[in-house]
């Protein structure tokens, strides 16, 4: 094993403290060793317009950091964004190497720090670590490849799957403790997403409560425009955003959310559903990294039939309803188990009275 590699792992760890402070910037982690290998310094990017991970580290270490190396989970970078280039700190903090996780693929640096460095005499190694730091900045790397948010599903079912019962109450299927994990994820997403349906059958919030480091949109799907004239989120609009995609046309029925403060976005009205990629791409647009669908089974069919999902969140209920109740998962689907989706990385753990089950999807 590579003696430095405990300190990337650190580094990691400390980069993954600033989730949900730092998007659309990435998760960077920093650790400082002197000459002698001894750990003088540590950082991590804290909050988004904030001094990055090295310029943290590099200032706790100080003078203890001349000769010495730098531990970085990304590459550093060599512009100046809303803080001076991080190359310019590590030239002056006078070490000798930098180890850096992976390359940071943004147009403005894309190799350009390791080159800086390098020509100014620095010693600089990438790819320590570099599958576990690529998968920490999953939804940082796919916005600036694809320019589509990462997409995190998640549902509540019970033993015998279903969302809601034949009557459509749904409240709650899962316990307290996985409500406080939703909420959570909630708090640090930049949209949480739902389908007509969920907001006709559940009149939902949808927001993060208590809140997280960031506020997420409230985004509503519905071709149609048939929305109902009085829900929650339609009269928390002024307070946390609400964005409703409908088909164009049928946006005009929209005009009261408008008034109330809603955004309405028409998009092309195509076979009758809402294209998901063109609502993935204006999200993009916005530059929202992370969005969270919560449903119901029509939505979630739609994202998986797109193949538009990331990471998978299901908690599990040990109850069980029977009855025609919905299933998590509409849309077209596979006919064929050999075209089934597969989730990768696949874990369950105890969430109170529950199981959490997660993976991802590509
Ligand atoms: N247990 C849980 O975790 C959970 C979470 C959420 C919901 N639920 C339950 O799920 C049920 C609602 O599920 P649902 O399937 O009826 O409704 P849904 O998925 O919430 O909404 C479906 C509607 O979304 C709109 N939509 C827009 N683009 C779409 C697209 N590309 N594909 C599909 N739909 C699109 C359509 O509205 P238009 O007709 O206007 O086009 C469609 O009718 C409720 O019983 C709710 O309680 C459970």
């Amino acid at each position: 094993m590579d003696p430095l590699e405990p300190h990337m792992r650190y580094a990691l760890l400390l980069a993954a403290r600033g989730r949900g402070h730092v998007e659309p910037n990435p998760l960077v982690g920093a650790v400082v060793l002197d000459a002698a290998g001894r750990a003088v310094g540590e950082g991590y990017h804290e909050r988004f317009g904030g001094p990055h991970a090295e310029v943290h580290a590099l200032a706790a270490a100080g003078e203890a950091a001349r000769g010495g190396t730098l531990i970085v989970t990304l590459e550093p970078c060599c512009h100046w964004g809303k803080t001076p280039p991080c190359t310019d700190a590590v030239l002056q903090s006078g070490v000798r190497r930098v180890v850096a996780a992976m390359a940071d693929p943004f147009p403005k640096v894309a190799g350009g720090g390791v080159r800086l460095l390098r020509e100014a005499g620095v010693e600089v190694e990438v790819g320590l670590l570099e599958a576990e730091a690529r998968r920490l900045n999953d939804p940082y790397l796919k916005l600036l490849r694809t320019g589509r948010p990462w997409v995190h599903l998640k549902w509540a079912m019970t033993l015998d799957g279903k969302i809601a019962t034949a009557a459509g109450d749904s409240k709650w299927i899962s316990g307290e403790e996985s409500r406080r994990r939703v909420h959570e994820l909630r708090g640090r997403v930049d949209a949480v997403v739902v389908g007509r349906g969920t907001v006709v059958a559940d009149d939902p919030l949808l927001t993060a409560r208590p809140p997280g480091p960031r506020v997420a949109a409230r985004v509503v799907l519905s071709a149609s425009g048939d929305l109902p004239e009085r829900c929650q989120l339609r009269a928390t609009a002024r307070e946390v955003p609400v964005i409703v995609f409908a088909a164009a046309g049928n946006d005009a029925k929209l005009t009261g959310w408008a008034d109330d403060g809603c955004e309405v976005v028409p998009l092309p009205p195509g076979e009758g559903e809402l294209s998901v990629d063109a609502v993935l791409s204006d999200l993009g647009r916005r530059r929202m990294t992370n969005i969270l669908v919560e449903g119901g089974a029509g939505v979630h069919g739609a994202f998986l039939d797109a193949r538009a999902a990331d990471e998978l969140h299901v908690f599990v209920a040990p109850k069980l309803v029977g009855g025609s109740g919905p299933s998590p998962v509409g849309g077209r689907g596979a006919l064929r188990m050999a075209d089934a989706l597969a989730a990768a990385e696949f874990t369950a753990a105890p969430s109170g009275e529950d199981v959490y089950l997660h993976g991802f999807l590509r």
